[in-house]
């Protein structure tokens, strides 16, 4: 294909690629914002196989078809609540591949590149490297995080600021010697700085606790954006780097979302050491009082007398599939006059948007899904609010208790309505490790069960 029909193409898909991104921001476009990623996925990589650059077709198809196959093996048997880990280990795929592929442009033996043209390229390598290699390890120690094989307790290394700082300013030595170096000693100082790099991720997201994860999803999907567009650099890619930089600024920019929405700052997080999920001293652990239990009757029976009631969706809806009962029992509550409104918690769940995708998937209509500050300041008024599957995004301590590890964080005031019925298993705690005293208020009821099975009864009951 000549050249100017592969810029052609990849103009097409850069604009596709922002079509999607202004696609997803909003529910009602988000199928279409989907539908256009996917096109200009396909568009670009049609571009690039049958562009000038390529030319071993055997090996890139038989490639193509085991990724493929892998891919499309594991992203159909992934659920919903595990799509968070899904994410992490892509994430670790880009960094790793740019780690390469810089190794690979450094030892190209058709690079003959000289002067200043080489100092660039030499740049463009190392740091494609190093955001790759910390991307890499750091998305590794995520997943291991989120799927619960490594714990998520912040790692407090004696001095760990000082580590980092010292890691990033040996790497800025490095590279100036680098710049100076030949072919064999510059590959030896690249693999010394890729293997701190690795150090570096690890470290990094080790520090991380629990309850900013969110955050570090996020981030971490801009260092791959940033990583990717690095190797695009290295590559002369120009449709690598217009896509590296929007992923890597709109994972910047939800990384600043999610800060607001915890209200954490985005460096105290790089920083670590917050959100220990257990055994930090809070006035919300220690004996609480009694929780009262309801049953689905008596859950019925409240909410076909209430004239507005607030459904607050957590993690626990996901894990139980309780979407469409919930979407059920909501459209016979209207049909019976009662205003259903659901309240979302920016970072409920185990993924940005999580909630919405089940509601969505339901048929909940969109107009009735409400963000936290949308709701926040009309839950006073509400009768009852049913709370599924949800806990640290409802825990009052948050708001009251300056030594919780969750203090400061925003968090749906669901208290303020006049019953709040808990639909969850049992007592434990959420993915915080915090105590939740909203469960000993007076006028909280706890429906124990899972979720599914608890909705399905009142709806049995409605
Ligand atoms: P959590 O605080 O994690 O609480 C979920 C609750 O669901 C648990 O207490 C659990 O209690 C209950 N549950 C589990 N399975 C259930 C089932 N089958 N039926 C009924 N209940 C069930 O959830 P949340 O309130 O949604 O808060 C989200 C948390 O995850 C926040 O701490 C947030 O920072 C963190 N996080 C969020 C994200 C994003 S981006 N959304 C990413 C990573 C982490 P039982 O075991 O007693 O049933």
């Amino acid at each position: 294909m000549n050249s100017g029909i592969v810029t052609a193409a990849y103009i097409v898909a850069a604009i596709l690629f922002i079509l999607s991104l202004a696609g997803l921001s909003k529910q009602e476009t988000a199928g279409r914002g989907n539908l256009f990623g996917m096109v200009g996925m396909g568009i670009a990589i049609i571009a690039t196989i049958l562009g000038r650059d390529v030319s071993s077709y055997g090996l890139l198809i038989v490639m193509m078809l085991i990724g493929g196959a892998i891919g499309a093996y594991l992203s159909s048997r992934v659920e919903m609540t595990q799509m968070p880990e899904l994410v992490a280990i892509l994430h670790s795929f880009v960094g790793l591949a740019a780690v390469l592929v810089g190794f690979a442009s450094y030892l190209d033996p058709d690079n003959n590149l000289v002067g200043t043209a080489h100092t660039i390229h030499s740049v463009e390598v190392y740091l494609g490297i190093l955001i790759g290699a910390l991307t890499f390890t750091g998305s590794v120690v995520a997943w291991g995080k989120l799927n619960g094989k490594i714990g998520s307790a912040p790692l407090m290394l004696p001095h760990r600021h000082l580590l980092n700082a010292g890691i990033g300013v040996v790497c800025l030595i490095i590279l100036f010697i680098f710049l100076g170096a030949g072919k064999g000693f510059g590959a030896t100082l690249l693999v010394i700085m890729t293997l701190l790099a690795f150090a570096f991720g690890i470290h990094m997201v080790m520090a991380i606790g629990g309850a900013d994860m969110p955050v570090v999803i996020s981030m971490l999907n801009s260092y791959s954006g940033w990583a990717a567009a690095a190797t695009g650099f290295m590559l002369s890619n120009d449709l690598l780097i217009v896509t590296g930089a929007l992923v890597g600024s709109s994972g910047a920019i939800l990384s600043y979302i999610m800060c607001r929405a915890m209200n954490r700052k985005f460096f105290s997080v790089i920083m670590g050491g917050f959100g220990t999920p257990s055994g930090v001293a809070s006035a919300a652990d220690g004996e609480q009082g009694e929780a009262v239990a309801i049953s689905a009757d008596e859950v019925a029976q409240l909410v076909g007398d209430a004239s507005e009631v607030v459904i607050v969706p957590g993690y626990g809806m996901a894990v139980a599939h309780a979407q469409h009962p919930v979407s059920e029992l909501t459209k016979q509550l209207r049909d019976k006059g009662v205003n259903v409104r659901f309240a979302i918690h920016p970072v409920a769940g185990r993924m940005p948007g999580h909630m919405n995708v089940l509601l969505a998937e339901a048929n909940v209509p969109y107009d009735i899904v409400l963000e936290m500050d949308e709701i926040n300041d009309e839950l006073g008024d509400v009768d009852v609010v049913i709370v599924i599957g949800a806990n640290d995004i409802v825990n009052p301590s948050a708001l009251d208790d300056p030594g919780s590890p969750i203090a400061g964080m925003p968090v749906l005031e669901v208290w303020k309505a006049d019953t709040v019925i808990v639909s969850k298993r049992g007592m434990a705690t959420g993915y915080a490790g915090v105590e939740n005293p909203l469960f000993f208020r007076e006028n909280t009821r706890m429906l124990f069960g899972d979720a599914k099975d608890s909705v399905n009864e009142i709806l049995k009951a409605v």
